[in-house]
């Protein structure tokens, strides 16, 4: 209830009578009152007039499951949201939800991460209630060689999802970076658990670093929303905006279970695209061209020579030939 009331108040943007919320939930207007003392608690403004009834003024940067749910517009996708003040890494708290049987869509967010997990087996940093670290839970009806597109697909729908909630013009590193002024803002990171020939469930795992000033000396190649915006902001708008994309998005996919439907979408935000690049193999490396990417989602790349390669993603590394882009 608390979330709806959130919403009915955010909605109306003016006061609301306690005996209009009342009437809507068929509640007492203790229960009201009782909801909208633990707001303000929360940190929420809101305001308390005799005659007029209840009135929103501002909202904290919070992402507790109610505020992200009564921002949530989706079918399926963030739903339900389950949030934890600290964790050890949303993607294990996923693995473990969906092994007990959590719905497709189910959206674990967390405020801090102890044990957050970056790809290759790296750490991601990940400070308390300065940024985003979000993953959500899959039962796609596809065979486990086309999972890992589903981390280009979210690429698309975080890269939009940001677009619409902040100033600032993010693009995709192939496969799965989303970059700003040539320094990672978004890292992706999807496991699967899978039969020999059956997906049980997916995990694709989000995060965002959103109102940070600092990073570490061994990772400045990161940045963050606040420092590429000089502005901070809210993260639960972010969090429902990337879910409704993603929503969307999920749907072109599994229309043709590749990246045809989102490819002028993804090439459009792709910045390897027409320039030089490093490949990265485990024992050597070689300068390619970036054509772009084919429908399997595989980087297309052209050789000095001439020879046209397909890159797929987890088995090389791509840099770009002076630095990180
Ligand atoms: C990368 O290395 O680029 C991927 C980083 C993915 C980090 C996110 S934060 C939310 C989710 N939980 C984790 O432990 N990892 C992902």
């Amino acid at each position: 209830m608390k979330a709806e009331i959130l919403k009915m108040l955010r909605e109306t943007g003016d006061y609301v009578s306690g005996q209009e919320i009342c009437e809507k939930f068929g509640v007492s207007r203790t229960a009201v009152w009782k909801v909208i003392r633990q707001l303000q608690e929360e940190g929420y403004q809101v305001e308390a007039v005799r005659s007029k009834g209840y009135r929103i003024l501002d909202e904290p940067d919070v992402i507790t499951a109610e505020e992200v749910a009564s921002l949530m517009e989706t079918e399926w996708a963030g739903k339900p949201v389950v949030y934890y003040p600290e964790t050890d890494s949303t993607n294990i708290r996923i693995r473990h939800l969906g092994d007990e049987g959590a719905p497709h869509g189910t959206l674990a967010v967390a405020d801090r991460q102890t044990a957050g997990r970056g790809r290759r087996g790296r750490t991601w940093e990940s400070p308390g209630g300065s940024c985003i670290y979000m993953s959500i839970l899959l039962r796609p009806e596809l065979t486990p060689e086309k999972a890992p597109m589903l981390t280009l697909v979210m690429a698309c729908s975080v890269a939009e999802g940001i677009m619409d909630c902040a100033d600032v013009k993010v693009q995709i590193k192939w496969p799965n970076d989303i970059i700003v002024s040539g320094k990672k803002l978004v890292g992706i990171l999807t496991e699967m658990s899978t039969q020999v020939d059956y997906i049980n469930h997916v995990t694709v795992g989000v995060g965002i670093n959103v109102n940070v000033q600092s990073f570490p000396e061994e990772i400045q190649t990161a940045t963050s929303l606040l420092s590429e915006t000089g502005k901070r902001v809210k993260r639960a708008p972010v969090i429902a905006a990337v879910m409704r994309h993603f929503e969307e998005d999920y749907k072109i996919f599994m229309q043709t279970e590749d990246m045809s439907g989102l490819m002028e979408k993804y090439s459009g935000l792709l910045i390897n695209r027409g320039r030089e690049v490093l490949i990265l193999e485990k024992d050597s490396e070689y300068k390619a061209f970036a054509e772009g990417i084919n429908q399997k989602g595989e980087l297309v790349v052209r050789r000095e020579d001439g020879t046209v390669e397909k890159i797929c993603a987890g088995e090389v590394s791509v840099r770009g030939v002076y630095g990180y882009v």
